[in-house]
């Protein structure tokens, strides 16, 4: 007999959608709903999508930047192999030196937009589940400060929680806009919330 979660998931719209049309997670909703109302990747852009797996926003975003952009999703788990070129695939820890240095090799160093969706295992507490998501969108972060050229944008995925007003005011810091969202199929009883940055202050690239 299927579990709840699964009976959960087969009523979710958005599930169901992501099964018609395709995509490989109903998180690939998310990235198309921002980025129609805020434009951050482009056509011909190369977008580096940290913890990728199974990779529904590295389907939408390829489909944002054409066959002339560049898409390279990064996870612990296997990401299933893509038919497109230009789609490329790291298997890594995001917080291993040497997934970065994979990272550097694929992308030339450089890149237009930064995305992170990672999350860590739930235990369940949220405390803790919180200060562990907030280090691993740390870890992003530094990375997006690494790869980002001057108009780059960085698109994170945060939950709820005290230590998030730190983050902001770095990301206010390092970013000339800042803004917050809620993409309509982010479900409304998930704490989990998208910031975007835009234009880094101190993009080392093109410098
Ligand atoms: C919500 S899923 C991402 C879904 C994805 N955006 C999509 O559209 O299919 C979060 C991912 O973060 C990955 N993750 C968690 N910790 C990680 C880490 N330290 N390094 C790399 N990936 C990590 C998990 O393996 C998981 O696949």
């Amino acid at each position: 007999m299927p579990s709840n979660r699964l009976l959960e998931k087969r009523r979710d719209f958005f599930y169901r959608l992501a099964k018609k049309e395709g995509y490989r997670s109903r998180a690939s909703y998310k990235l198309l709903q921002a980025n129609k109302d805020l434009h951050f990747i482009k056509n011909g852009d190369t977008v580096i999508d940290l913890g990728a797996a199974p990779g529904g926003w590295m389907q939408a975003a390829r489909e944002i930047v054409g066959d002339t952009g560049l898409v390279i999703g990064v996870d612990v788990s296997p990401i299933r192999d893509f038919p497109d070129q230009n789609v490329k695939s790291l298997r890594g820890d995001i917080k291993n030196p040497q997934t970065v240095s994979g990272l550097k090799e694929i992308s030339g160093g450089r890149a237009d937009v930064v995305l992170s969706d990672v999350s860590p295992n739930l235990s369940g507490i949220w405390e803790v589940d919180h200060a562990r998501q907030l280090d691993l969108a740390q870890t992003s972060l530094q990375i997006a400060r690494d790869f980002l050229e001057i108009g780059g944008a960085f698109f994170c995925k945060v939950f709820q929680g005290d230590l998030l007003d730190d983050f902001l005011k770095e990301l206010r810091l390092i970013f000339q806009v800042v803004k917050i969202i809620k993409p309509k199929a982010s479900k409304s009883q998930s704490s989990e919330i998208y910031v975007l940055g835009l234009s880094p202050r101190f993009a080392v690239r093109n410098t």
